[in-house]
């Protein structure tokens, strides 16, 4: 079963108009076999959808409302996110869960309403290191994993991150062995919940420091199927050399 590899950049609250014109310039050069999303701040999704039409890159959104429209100030749905064009959207990062308190069952009904307007959910989820040094990873990951996940969730609208929340942004990746073993959970968990099939399609992509050092040695990893990438998809000359280490 091969399942094609994702190279997922997540932008944050990061980049201006000028800055994706030169980015997307940049990486439309790139020829690869690996899926390319990339998750620029909502006021860009617009533009680069249009500079990106007829190439290989997708275009996602970081977060959206779970109800369809209505009395949420300052919130985007998965709807408005549709109309411009995104494929994909990130739900559950931590960066929401701590910041704004989500939930996972927040997190589920986010993923829910992606699917159900026929977007692509990326579902993060992750220990801390007090969880992580405390034994607890492989608990942290089944509870977020099974009260995260939709009920309508298959293989072709969902797609999980596991991004160790201590490894986001700090330069530390957990080893080989730990990446490994967090993914196959992962991967158990699916086939459990999902059933063999989907399970042997569904995408879990690493997230936590990558960059174009490591993503290869990661990108290896049986389970890993790509990555989710932070503070080195910013540059498009990194992002590149990432995509570039997922092709084998
Ligand atoms: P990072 O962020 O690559 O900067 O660690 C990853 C993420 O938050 O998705």
């Amino acid at each position: 079963m091969t399942r094609r590899l994702l190279v997922a950049g997540n932008w944050k609250m990061n980049g201006l108009m000028s800055d994706g014109r030169e980015f997307i310039d940049k990486i439309k050069k790139i020829s690869s076999d690996v899926d390319i999303l990339i998750c620029p701040p909502a006021t860009l999704i617009d533009f680069m959808v249009k500079v990106t039409k007829g190439s290989k890159l997708s275009i996602g959104g970081q977060d959206c409302h779970f109800e369809k429209s209505g009395a949420y100030t300052g919130d985007i749905s998965a709807s408005m996110l549709k109309d411009l064009g995104a494929s994909h959207v990130i739900v559950g990062h931590s960066e929401r869960r701590a910041n704004y308190k989500e939930i996972n069952k927040v997190v589920r009904a986010k993923a829910t309403m992606v699917n159900i307007i026929g977007l692509v959910a990326i579902i993060c989820l992750g220990e801390t290191e007090a969880e992580r040094d405390n034994g607890k990873m492989l608990t942290v990951i089944e509870t977020q994993f099974l009260e995260s996940l939709p009920e309508i969730a298959t293989s072709d609208n969902t797609i999980i991150a596991y991004e160790p929340v201590w490894a986001i942004g700090t330069g530390r990746t957990p080893s080989v062995t730990e990446v490994a073993e967090a993914h196959r959970k992962i991967r158990e968990l699916a086939e459990k919940k999902l059933g063999l099939n989907v399970a042997k399609r569904l995408r879990i992509i690493y997230g936590g420091s990558v960059n174009q050092s490591n993503a290869r040695e990661l990108f290896a990893i049986e389970d890993v199927d790509g990555g989710l990438v932070g503070g080195a998809s910013l540059k498009a000359e990194n992002f590149s050399s990432i995509i570039e280490a997922g092709t084998f």
